[in-house]
């Protein structure tokens, strides 16, 4: 059995920004009430006419992953890409990603667990490296959300969550077993599938039956039960991490950082406040852009490497919540 280790990262946001004053102009909605309750203080969006799609995104964001792993294309054995929001019902993001980047005829996966699918999405690539299939696997979360929303005062609960953006890792084998990445939990409960759902266009309601609802058909747009959903956050996320730090046998207070899935700062706070961690000890940055669901996690992790946060034997604690529901966390020894 080989370890598996992040060797670079990378993300790329579209350059325009909408403030929560921008969406009051949209919709009936202010600075304040998406302040409280969400954090959120910006996101950004991709504009009208701009040539960014998740699979685009993902694309510029692998290219810094890559070039920061001291590889090139050719080194990469395998591609995972984790969205919910890909260009086309099929093929996935990862084929395309295979294209844009000019790499030979390596294997690519689309996984489908959304604000949870950069830790599935980790997972899935430490298992190739570890049996010793693969050397070097691209992971990517990326997702184009803006357009798939309504931005109508009706579709106000779901939408000023929301952010476009895309980030990537390279993981690569190592023969330090002390080093990466200790141990990865994954958890799912369809049952509660409908509290947080894009229910259409699905084969079983496809198109033609949206369009002669004469509009009255808004199941193409995401619908959340908001309360739910955060109730069941806050113990599945405090549940996840409490596994990865048991298997791992790490106290809580050990941990040098926690980089939660960004799906609302009130969230992160609450588990913060849970395990008794200093605000150095976590790292949100919902406030500048949203919830990006599954780039959310590498974003982040790419920041606060580029601020200096994440320094060697570092113990990194990743932990997801989100539709599905699915839930995970990854525990890494930098
Ligand atoms: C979405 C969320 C911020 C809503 O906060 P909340 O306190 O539960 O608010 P509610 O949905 O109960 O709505 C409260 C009121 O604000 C209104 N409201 C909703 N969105 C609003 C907005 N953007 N601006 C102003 N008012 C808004 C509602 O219509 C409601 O009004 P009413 O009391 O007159 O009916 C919160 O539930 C949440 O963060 N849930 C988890 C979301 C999440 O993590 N999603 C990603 C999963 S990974």
């Amino acid at each position: 059995m080989y370890n598996s280790k992040i060797t670079g990262l990378g993300f790329y946001v579209p350059e325009h920004i909408v403030t929560n004053d921008d969406l009051s102009k949209l919709m009936d909605t202010d600075d304040e009430w998406i302040q409280e309750r969400t954090g959120i203080k910006q996101r950004h969006w991709i504009p009208e006419g701009s040539e960014d799609t998740s699979a685009v995104m993902g694309a510029k964001a692998a290219k810094i992953a890559i070039e920061r792993a001291g590889l090139t294309k050719d080194d990469i054995d395998f591609i995972v890409f984790a969205t919910l929001s890909p260009d086309y019902y099929f093929p996935g993001c990862g084929v395309q990603i295979q294209d844009m980047l000019d790499m030979p005829t390596i294997g690519a996966i689309d996984v489908r667990n959304q604000c949870s699918g950069f830790i599935y999405a980790l997972s899935t690539a430490d298992q190739f490296i570890k049996t010793g299939m693969y050397k070097n696997v691209l992971v990517i979360g990326a997702e184009y959300h803006s357009n798939g929303l309504d931005k109508s005062t009706r579709g106000r609960g779901v939408s000023v969550i929301f952010g476009d953006g895309a980030g990537a890792c390279v993981l690569s084998q190592t023969e330090d077993n002390t080093k990466g990445i200790l141990s990865s939990h994954l958890h799912s409960q369809g049952k509660h599938a409908d509290k947080l759902i894009v229910a259409s266009p699905s084969i079983k309601h496809w198109v033609p039956e949206i369009l002669a609802s004469k509009e009255e058909d808004i199941s193409y747009f995401p619908y959340m039960d908001g309360t739910f959903v955060f109730k069941n956050a806050v113990v599945r996320f405090s549940e996840v991490i409490m596994e990865g730090l048991n298997t791992n046998k790490i106290n809580p207070d050990d941990i040098d950082l926690f980089i939660p899935h960004q799906a609302n700062l009130r969230i992160s706070q609450f588990i913060q406040k849970k395990f008794g961690w200093r605000n150095d000890q976590v790292y949100n940055n919902i406030m500048e852009y949203g919830n990006t669901t599954a780039a959310s996690i590498v974003i982040a992790l790419t920041e606060a490497w580029e601020k200096g946060k994440v320094k060697e034997d570092d113990i990194v604690v990743l932990a997801a919540f989100g539709s599905g529901f699915t839930w995970g966390s990854v525990i890494i020894r930098w």
